[in-house]
């Protein structure tokens, strides 16, 4: 390589047309994903306190916001639901008239070229609020994979695009792939959160979601947030059991697992700027301790350059307003 004075990086960087010419990463609006929550009842737009922003919605006005999106070019949402009870199993869970399965359809007849994901999970729909049964205060595994297949195959018969399993019970996977193919929805995509961290970033949403653990925390199924290795191992055990896509969350701490799995892998990949992520954001910049959009932008690009190829992001309409007003 060149050396100074020869080399002058500066050269580069004296203008924003230069700048904008040698950039090597950028975030679209093709590359988001927003996420939604699902409740029951009609004209229902609740404000989620620790989410700037982020509403609970009814179908109604769920579809409102997704039109919206859909509108300034963000290609997709993915769908968690607050349902009007909670039981042991989740049962809720695949109520087909559940909140979660009447968005989809909603959303497939009123805007039917965007493209719909849904959470899978139990901890919005168990009354303990963990994300498989609970006997003697264990969490169990195998109990859960079939009550989480029957929830994707709810979403799948409502119309769903993708089912995303976010609960990291093992083998989650393979039991979601099967039952959709046995029951005739092949084409229906499975975006794994492969590597899911029991992370601290997760406080707000558990106040949108209503799904905080009613006793202990999520660490006996959630990875340590210390291991990178074995979320290399948890990435390839997905995509063994059939996952169409992975995704590693959170994405603004773990900007080296989403780096490295991008180069194992070559998957698909997509980063969660988890609630936390998004709110830390936002509150410093209503103290006026940084500028948040930038701060936003600067993150969600951050993501890019690791490898991601989606990002599944509170911030997507606002990201696509702010492109479109440019
Ligand atoms: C459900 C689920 C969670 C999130 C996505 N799906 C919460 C959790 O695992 O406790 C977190 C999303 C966010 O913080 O934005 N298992």
């Amino acid at each position: 390589m060149a050396q100074f004075p020869e080399y002058r990086p500066r050269r580069l960087r004296r203008t924003e047309t230069l700048r904008r010419l040698v950039r090597e990463t950028r975030v679209s609006v093709d590359d988001l994903i927003l996420p939604l929550f699902a409740t029951v009842g009609q004209g229902v737009r609740k404000p989620i306190g620790s989410m700037p922003g982020v509403f609970q919605t009814s179908v109604d006005e769920l579809v409102r916001d997704a039109a919206t999106a859909a509108e300034l070019g963000v290609p997709a949402v993915l769908l968690f639901g607050i349902p009007d009870h909670k039981d042991e199993t989740g049962s809720s869970g695949e109520d087909p008239d559940g909140p979660v399965q009447r968005a989809v359809a909603a959303l497939k007849r009123e805007l039917p070229q965007l493209v719909v994901i849904t959470d899978v999970c139990l901890c919005e729909y168990t009354s303990h609020g963990h994300c498989g049964p609970v006997r003697d205060g264990e969490v169990q595994n195998d109990e859960a994979l079939e009550l989480l297949a029957r929830q994707a195959l709810s979403h799948a018969r409502a119309g769903a695009d993708i089912v995303a399993p976010s609960d990291m019970m093992d083998g989650r996977v393979a039991a979601i792939r099967q039952t959709l193919d046995e029951e005739g929805f092949a084409d229906v995509a499975i975006l794994s959160y492969a590597a899911k961290y029991a992370s601290a970033f997760y406080g707000p949403f558990r106040e949108a979601a209503e799904s905080a653990p009613q006793f202990g925390d999520r660490r006996s199924y959630q990875m340590d947030p210390a291991n990178a290795e074995e979320a290399l191992r948890e990435v390839l055990l997905d995509i063994d059991e059939g996952a169409d896509m992975i995704m590693v969350k959170p994405a603004q701490a773990y900007l080296d697992v989403i780096w490295r799995v991008k180069e194992l892998t070559g998957y698909p990949l997509a980063a969660y700027h988890v609630s936390g992520e998004y709110s830390a954001i936002l509150a410093a910049g209503r103290l006026g301790w940084l500028d948040a959009d930038r701060a936003m932008e600067e993150a969600l690009t951050a993501m890019k350059r690791a490898g991601a190829d989606m990002i599944i992001t509170y911030w997507a309409t606002e990201f696509a307003r702010r492109q479109r007003a440019r």
